[in-house]
């Protein structure tokens, strides 16, 4: 039994998203989502990252009681998905993976069906249509046909229905897809401004940079299963403390190599050179006013590994990774004299741990463990 898994319900409640174990196999036998302990704290934005096929609109679907689950435990805002799916339904929205509109109706036809269905208060239906409708930009269309609408009208039409009863929780499934950068941004606001009002927003999506941006927290799911869970900085964090112990290890077995002196060890050791990773913070500053003074400096200090100077306003700076190393860069060149229009450095992404943590889930499954 996880210990994690309490039931407190309404205001107090820690978790708006809490499962135990649960598993959904499909009628062709395939179990698509496997004991998965996934947890989405209340009023927080959570975010579900995962290669095609993990499961995560598997495990939405269940969260939102459109498709029974298997076996195991999932709680929605305090209420268990198969016991009290009612209470379930009546505090959740959800804008689906592929827009499920009614194609022969208006937009408006469509949000008022939606607002019928959960019996929105009939005296404030209309504004309350009104002003999510211009929130999203869509009033415009609103007595177009669905089916005359773009791609990313529908998907606007679909937020709107979704959000048209207030839900605590709203559940996106990938809902920036085919969006414009601008209407993306749109929604981004819309989901921040929604999460300051006190809901809970779930986001599943493949945009790194959507995630890193608006997530409190990420769960990456692979091949059913939670394989990470933390803040996007702590996933960083973990990615970078990953590199230094592998590197560690290398290192050891690399010193044991060449103390043992044996001349058939070199290419194992080659080998293992080679697969060092780069874990230095590669730094590049625009400035103007470089002069030799500011790039001595820089190079005498112990954190620097190496300054390269390129074209009239840029260097590019080798560091030894620690929390002050950039610090101490920026109050060296300031103290020299340069003025600082920008600076870029190399830290992990999104990206880069999505990689990396996936390929680890991938190769153990390959290596049956
Ligand atoms: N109705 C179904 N019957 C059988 N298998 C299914 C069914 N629906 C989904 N699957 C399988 O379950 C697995 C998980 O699918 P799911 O749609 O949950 O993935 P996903 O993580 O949302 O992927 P994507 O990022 O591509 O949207 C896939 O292997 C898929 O083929
Ligand atoms: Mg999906």
């Amino acid at each position: 039994m996880n210990t994690k898994f309490v039931l407190n319900g309404g205001e107090s409640m820690k978790y708006a998203i809490e499962t135990n174990n649960l598993v959904k196999i499909y009628d062709n036998n395939f179990k698509a989502v496997d004991n998965l302990n996934l947890y989405v704290e209340n009023k927080s934005i959570g975010g579900i990252l995962g290669p095609n096929g993990a499961g995560k609109t598997t495990t939405i679907k269940m969260l939102t009681c459109l498709i029974p689950k298997t076996s195991g435990e999932a709680k929605v805002a305090g209420f268990d998905v198969s016991k009290e799916p009612d209470e379930v339904r009546n505090r959740i929205g959800m804008v689906p993976q592929l827009v499920s509109l009614y194609k022969d109706l208006t937009v408006r036809e469509n949000v008022e069906l939606c607002a019928d269905f959960y019996n929105v208060d009939p005296t404030i239906k209309d504004k309350k249509i009104d002003d999510l409708l211009e929130l999203v930009d869509i009033k415009y269309a609103q007595d177009k046909y669905v089916k005359q609408l773009s791609g990313g009208m529908q998907q606007k039409t679909s937020v709107v229905a979704s959000l048209v009863h207030s839900p605590d929780i709203l559940f996106l499934d990938e809902p920036t897809v085919g969006l414009d950068p601008t209407t993306k941004r749109v929604l981004w606001d819309l989901m921040v401004d929604l999460n300051d009002e006190g809901r809970t927003i779930i986001l599943c999506s493949h945009d790194m940079y959507e995630v890193d941006k608006i997530c409190d927290n990420i769960n990456i799911i692979d091949t059913g299963k939670v394989v990470a869970s933390d803040t996007p900085q702590g996933l960083k964090d973990q990615l970078l403390h990953n590199m230094e112990e592998n590197n560690n290890l290398i290192r050891e077995s690399i010193l044991k190599l060449e103390e043992e002196g044996l001349e058939e060890n070199k290419e194992r050791i080659n080998g293992l050179k080679s697969s060092l990773t780069d874990e230095s913070e590669k730094v590049t500053v625009m400035l103007s006013n470089i002069n030799e003074d500011m790039i001595n400096a820089l190079e005498d200090l112990k954190v620097v590994n190496e300054v390269k100077h390129l074209g009239n306003a840029r260097l590019n700076i080798s560091l030894k990774r620690s929390e002050t190393s950039v610090n101490d860069v920026i109050t060296t060149i300031l103290a020299n004299g340069g003025n600082i229009a920008s600076i870029k450095t190399n830290d992990p992404t999104l990206e880069d741990v999505f990689v990396a943590i996936t390929a680890k889930s991938r190769k153990a499954i390959k290596d049956g463990n």
